[in-house]
């Protein structure tokens, strides 16, 4: 009986030191109301999500808060607040969700976005930053105006298979030969980076809110750690994986010996300094590849998209084209003076970011902005879609106007100091895209490439440029797969492309 007494007690006290306890969120940003346990998690589409959170925005502010069945998300939407947020404290918001299967099991703890801040990842970060730099990426220029060419030629002798197929190839060969060197890809063999893209997509279905059973229901990873049996598909896919990319990281000492500057191999150069394993150095060089390859042939589809929709802006870029180079095809060398190309290649990653709600960062400890308290383990989503929306900074978003980023000279206008207006569409903070300019030079050529070779217009009888819907891939969300007449702007294009192509078939 006495002993009963004293349970109750003891479970009153408990109960009464948890109520009294101050709510750790109490003071996060406001947000949508939501159901007991699971908050706003039915609110959420399938898809699209970041169209809902801009919703969201217009209705909260530049910073809201929701719950996704207990998982507490804050989303920063204009460019002020996630240059402060992101940027400004990213000493405490460049942390990733925890994301046990994805980082734990099915990447073996090897992949540099997705897995958390720690030592391992500080290091890994600043050697990849490394090797992107801008003088490295530079080095691959040659390679890139090699690239733009074969596309060209591709597209002249296959004008039946779809640009979806065309720009992934431009992109997949430019960044793989850009991270293991080789031979270009071509369009009708095989393609040794579909695998690397495969495995990788399906590894990242597993970060989606409900995609992992063990990331919602924690005593589910106890169970996991200690049963072989239930973890043998995880532990399967993560052999699998690594052997695919130690292999590829192996097959690229060819490139190596002949002196072709490639990413694997400055990596190799750094690992002693920065205290990088081979296996880490593997994972790193095929991560490396699958975070650009979809993103550039998605800014690549969103830009053929965009000259169908505005044949005016097509025409004003071709005008600076004949200025400029005439009938011989563009290069590098040219940019300085196609300010015009520049502006439509800035225009294309803020009309339709390829990744519009970013790659979620997480809180790595509580901290506090505009009063608000942001506590370790929230989920920070940088809705680069809003951004790219913000009416601070662009009038009409909606519209592709790549004279937005001109002044009244015609040269590209640089950044107002503090208006965060710089490269949104790559993220932010210490996890900001080390892509991006490798990236920028892949668009300007290829861009600056095609309005030389093609005009871009609408195939008759297929749907109109303005009715061709989205599709969500994850991360990235891209135009649906649409037709479109390319028209050679010269008799003799292919005898224009030079050297490279004459070889290919
Ligand atoms: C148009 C092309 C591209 C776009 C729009 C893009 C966009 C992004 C975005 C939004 C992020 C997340 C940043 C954050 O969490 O704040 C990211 C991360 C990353 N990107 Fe890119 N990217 C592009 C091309 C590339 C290329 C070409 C590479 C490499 C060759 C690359 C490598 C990476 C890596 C390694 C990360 C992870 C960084 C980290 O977590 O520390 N990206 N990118």
């Amino acid at each position: 009986m006495v002993s009963t007494a004293i349970l109750i007690g003891v479970a009153l006290l408990v109960v009464t030191v948890l109520l009294l306890q101050p709510d750790r969120y109490a003071k996060l940003p406001p947000g949508p109301p939501g159901l007991p346990l699971l908050g706003n998690v039915l609110q959420l589409p399938a898809s699209f999500m970041y169209l809902k959170l801009h919703e969201w925005s217009q209705q909260y502010g530049p910073i809201f808060s929701f719950n996704a069945a207990g998982q507490r998300v804050v989303v920063v939407s204009s460019a002020k607040v996630a240059g402060d947020v992101l940027d400004r404290l990213s000493a405490y918001s460049s942390n990733r969700p925890r994301w046990y299967k994805l980082n734990d099991y099915l990447s073996a703890g090897g992949n540099v976005v997705t897995m958390s801040a720690s030592d391992t990842w500080r290091r890994l970060r600043k050697a990849v930053h490394e090797v992107l730099n801008v003088r490295n990426v530079n080095g691959f220029r040659s390679m890139q105006e090699e690239e733009a060419a074969i596309t060209i030629h591709y597209l002249l002798k296959y004008p039946q298979v779809n640009l979806v197929k065309h720009f992934h190839r431009t992109s997949a060969s430019i960044i793989w030969r850009g991270v293991y060197g080789g031979n270009p890809l071509s369009l009708d063999g095989p393609d040794p980076s579909q695998r690397v893209q495969d495995m990788s997509a399906e590894a990242f279905k597993a970060g989606l809110p409900g995609n992992s059973l063990m990331d919602m229901f924690p005593p589910l990873r106890h169970l996991y750690a200690n049963s072989k049996w239930l973890r043998k598909p995880l532990d399967d896919y993560a052999t699998e994986s690594t052997n695919m990319f130690v292999d590829l990281y192996a097959g690229a000492k060819d490139a190596w010996a002949l002196g072709e500057p490639c990413i694997s191999n400055n990596l190799n150069k750094l690992s002693e300094d920065y205290g990088i394993s081979q296996t880490s150095k593997a994972w790193t060089s095929g991560v490396v590849f699958s975070a650009g390859q979809d993103t550039t042939a998605t800014a690549l589809r969103f830009f053929a998209l965009a000259m169908l929709l505005h044949p005016e802006v097509m025409l004003k870029a071709q005008t600076e084209l004949d200025v400029v180079v005439g009938d011989r095809m563009p290069t590098f060398e040219d940019k300085e003076k196609l300010l015009y190309i520049t502006a439509i290649a800035e225009e294309v990653t803020r009309w339709h970011p390829p990744a519009p709600g970013g790659v979620p960062h997480a809180a790595s400890e509580d901290f506090v902005y505009e009063g608000y308290v942001i506590p370790r383990g929230t989920w920070i989503i940088d809705n680069i879609w809003s951004q790219t929306r913000d009416p601070a900074l662009y009038d009409e978003a909606d519209t592709f106007d790549p004279s937005r980023f001109l002044d009244a000279e015609g040269c590209i206008k640089a950044a107002a100091p503090d208006s965060h207006d710089d490269g949104l569409g790559f993220g932010h903070g210490r996890r900001i895209c080390p892509g991006r300019d490798l990236a920028a030079n892949s668009l300007f050529i290829s861009i600056a490439c095609l309005l030389w070779a093609f005009e871009f217009r609408p195939v008759k009888g297929e749907a109109a440029p303005e009715d061709i819907g989205l599709v969500d891939n994850f991360i990235t969300v891209q135009p649906a797969p649409f037709k479109v007449d390319l028209v050679p702007r010269f008799r003799d294009l292919d005898l224009r492309l030079g050297e490279t192509v004459a070889h290919l078939a």
